[in-house]
């Protein structure tokens, strides 16, 4: 009987103070599983991301796991920054470099929603949005950047324009293809003794080849199906002081045949998020909500709620509560993979 009256008085005590236990098993942020379901994620999130560049995995930041009667539900928090591989590139996503601090690096955050079921991974939601680095980051390592310069400035946008043209004069041979411009990436002006303005574009195949373009009487549009390729270009224009024409270099990384991989085949395609006013725009955002085919909220938040009320305190052969470990919270956020 003894026994039973000190025990009394503690459990009033560690019923208070402990904090509930997490239900479900604890995975660490830098636990294999979690960066497998991360990149999942992220996979999931670059095939649904069709402007702009594909981002990859910076650090997992928080990972929970419920138990749900066919599997478990994953919830993530990712930091993610942009790499220099436009979306429509068929690279994948391990060979892409990640934009350096120098360029004014991108960061993307996502809250993710998976459910795993036999290893396989259905994406139930995720939510995400994009940052460009402060130009105050990029100076502390290289005071002389160029900042990002907002996608419709007009020194972009000619830029662009007579690059494209450069490609388009180069690109001599009899059916050569006439190519526009799909859409501007990134733009950076340099104004100092010269000016010069450095831009990414992607541009598409048209339907027109360049004899048909420059003709006059053709309407000219993005090539569908066989033969429709995207090609990721560089360009520079460099305007010395006195000088009357403008110095132009561009040069192009051509996708070919490669569109049917890169239009996701049964992929709904996000919307983004129509553009705020009087928001200038230095880059494409990683905005978007989306629901998968799984969003089954009603019956996740059934499972969750069976979940945490399935998790009481365990009891131990004597019939005495356990309190629960001390270890059971996950060690995050995970490192930093990049910077
Ligand atoms: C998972 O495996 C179980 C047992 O093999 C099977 O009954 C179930 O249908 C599988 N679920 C999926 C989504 O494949
Ligand atoms: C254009 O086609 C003709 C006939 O097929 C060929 O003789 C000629 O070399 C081609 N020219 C170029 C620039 O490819
Ligand atoms: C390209 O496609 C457009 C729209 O279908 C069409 O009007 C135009 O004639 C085509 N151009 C050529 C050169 O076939
Ligand atoms: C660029 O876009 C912003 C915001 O929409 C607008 O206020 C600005 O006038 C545009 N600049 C040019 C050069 O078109």
């Amino acid at each position: 009987m003894k026994p039973l009256m000190v025990l009394a008085p503690l459990l009033l005590c560690c019923s208070v103070v402990l904090p509930l236990p997490p239900p479900g098993r604890i995975v660490n942020c830098d636990d294999a599983e979690a960066h497998e379901a991360a990149n999942a994620a992220i996979q999931h999130i670059n095939d649904r991301h069709n402007t702009g560049y594909k981002f990859t995995l910076n650090r997992v930041e928080k990972v929970k796991v419920r138990p749900t009667a066919s599997g478990e539900m994953i919830f993530l928090e990712l930091d993610l920054l942009e790499t220099k591989c436009p979306s429509i590139s068929p690279t994948p996503l391990l060979h892409c470099v990640v934009r350096p601090v120098t360029e004014q690096a991108v960061e993307g955050d996502c809250d993710v929603k998976l459910h795993k079921e036999n290893g396989t991974y259905n994406m139930i939601g995720t939510w995400c949005k994009s940052e460009l680095d402060s130009a105050e980051n990029m100076r502390k390592v290289c005071p002389d950047c160029p900042n990002l310069a907002p996608l419709n400035d007009t020194q972009v946008v000619h830029a662009v324009d007579v690059s494209l043209h450069k490609i388009n004069v180069g690109n001599v041979g009899n059916n050569s293809t006439f190519y526009l411009l799909h859409e501007i990436g990134r733009g950076r002006i340099q104004s100092g003794i010269s000016n010069s303005v450095h831009v990414e574009f992607v541009i598409a195949a048209s339907n027109c080849t360049i004899d048909e373009a420059n003709s006059g009487t053709a309407a000219c549009v993005e090539k569908t199906g066989a033969g429709a390729h995207f090609a990721a270009c560089s360009g520079s224009v460099v305007k010395h002081p006195g000088a009357v024409d403008e110095e132009v270099e561009a040069q192009c990384t051509v996708y070919k045949n490669l569109v049917g991989e890169v239009v996701e085949t049964g992929a709904p395609q996000v919307p983004l998020a129509p553009p705020k006013t009087n928001v200038l725009h230095f880059h494409h955002n990683l905005h978007h909500p989306s629901m998968g085919p799984h969003s089954s909220e009603s019956n996740s938040a059934e499972h969750y709620h069976a979940a945490k009320a399935g998790h009481v305190f365990k009891r131990s052969p004597t019939g005495n509560p356990v309190p629960p470990s001390v270890q059971s919270l996950p060690l995050c956020p995970g490192k930093k993979i990049h910077f």
